[in-house]
């Protein structure tokens, strides 16, 4: 595959084309102003003039597409309409072990969802001499998105290292149809998490990474958000409110704006250790288990949690 999905930019189709895929082109609003002067009307219709391309698929490929689209953070929360749009427009790409898909430093016009495979990205190390792989994207993952988020060169270097499957997704409709959304939650939350004491050490790629996969949750007074005793598969991360852990009924622990809990029934797969109980109305960041045990930094989660009494 040559590098940033070119090869297949051939095949690419728009709305003239004759072929009827099954996932249809969403028409956008105002498909009727597409002759109207973008710069009478400024960036707002410059946005609403664009004609997402149409990739045609078989119904097979379609289905691993979702499937693969709906295990992605930055995709599952989009509607039915923009998500229809990401369908038809994104592209399969077949690697092999080895390949190289992206290069630092050049200028990127994809972005990438992992289906299959396992993908490592490098950067230089300190002194220039070698490269160090600073993530391997999985299954679910996404990546090449920073190119086109920030409208910067390539950070990283991107090679698989087996053989594997991607989708690949053009500049102008990650920008028209993703961006905005990806792009707010990762500013609402990097600075928050770059405060909380946990996730210090932590690199700005992962917080990043974190903020994308954070799911909120709001909790009344006095709701019992873990329970002693329950299986756990969540973590959690207090953005607003106050809660306390209970351990055989007695208070244990506070937790106010930036504290977590729910990390110790993860580390050690056994039940929850104490109960948490909101005492007000709280607002509560929740990471999944898979997720949880991927960007975390579980040594130091352990050596925190052995100072439990
Ligand atoms: P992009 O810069 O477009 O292309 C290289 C990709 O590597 C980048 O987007 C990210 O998706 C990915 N990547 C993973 N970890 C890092 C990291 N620590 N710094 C920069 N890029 C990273
Ligand atoms: P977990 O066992 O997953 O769920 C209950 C949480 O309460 C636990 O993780 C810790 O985050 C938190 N906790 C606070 N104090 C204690 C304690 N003394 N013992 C165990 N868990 C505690």
């Amino acid at each position: 595959m040559p590098e940033e999905g070119k090869k297949a930019d051939s095949d690419e189709e728009t709305e003239s084309d004759d072929v009827v895929d099954e996932v249809e082109e969403v028409p956008l609003k105002s498909r009727g102003r597409q002759s109207v002067s973008a710069e009478a009307y400024g960036e707002w219709n410059v946005k609403k003039a664009f004609t997402p391309p149409v990739i045609p698929k078989t119904d097979e490929q379609k289905d691993r597409l979702k499937a693969c689209l709906k295990s992605s953070f930055m995709f599952a929360p989009l509607d039915d309409t923009a998500f229809g749009i990401i369908i038809g427009a994104m592209k399969e790409v077949t690697v092999t072990a080895g390949e190289r898909i992206i290069t630092r430093g050049d200028d990127g016009e994809v972005l990438y969802v992992v289906e299959a495979g396992s993908f490592d990205c490098s950067i230089p190390t300190e002194d220039g001499t070698g490269e160090r792989v600073v993530k391997t994207c999985a299954v679910g993952d996404v990546f090449g998105e920073l190119a086109l988020l920030y409208a910067q060169k390539r950070a990283a270097t991107v090679a698989a290292t087996e053989d594997g499957v991607c989708w690949s997704l053009d500049r102008e409709t990650f920008n028209h149809i993703v961006k905005e959304s990806a792009q707010s939650k990762r500013n609402q939350y990097v600075d928050f998490l770059a405060k909380v004491p946990l996730l210090e050490t932590m690199g700005s790629y992962e917080r990043s990474q974190l903020a994308d996969a954070l799911r909120v949750e709001m909790v009344d007074e006095s709701a019992t958000i873990v329970l002693q005793g329950d299986a756990g598969d969540k973590f959690y991360i207090v953005e607003e409110g106050f809660c306390i852990a209970l351990k055989d009924g007695y208070k244990v622990m506070d937790y106010g704006p930036g504290d977590y809990f729910g990390e110790l029934a993860l580390i050690t797969q056994q039940t929850r250790a104490a109960s948490v109980v909101a005492q007000r109305e709280s607002k509560l960041l929740t990471i999944d288990g898979a997720t949880f045990k991927r960007l975390l930094d579980i040594k130091d989660l352990e050596e925190r949690a052995s100072k439990y009494t």
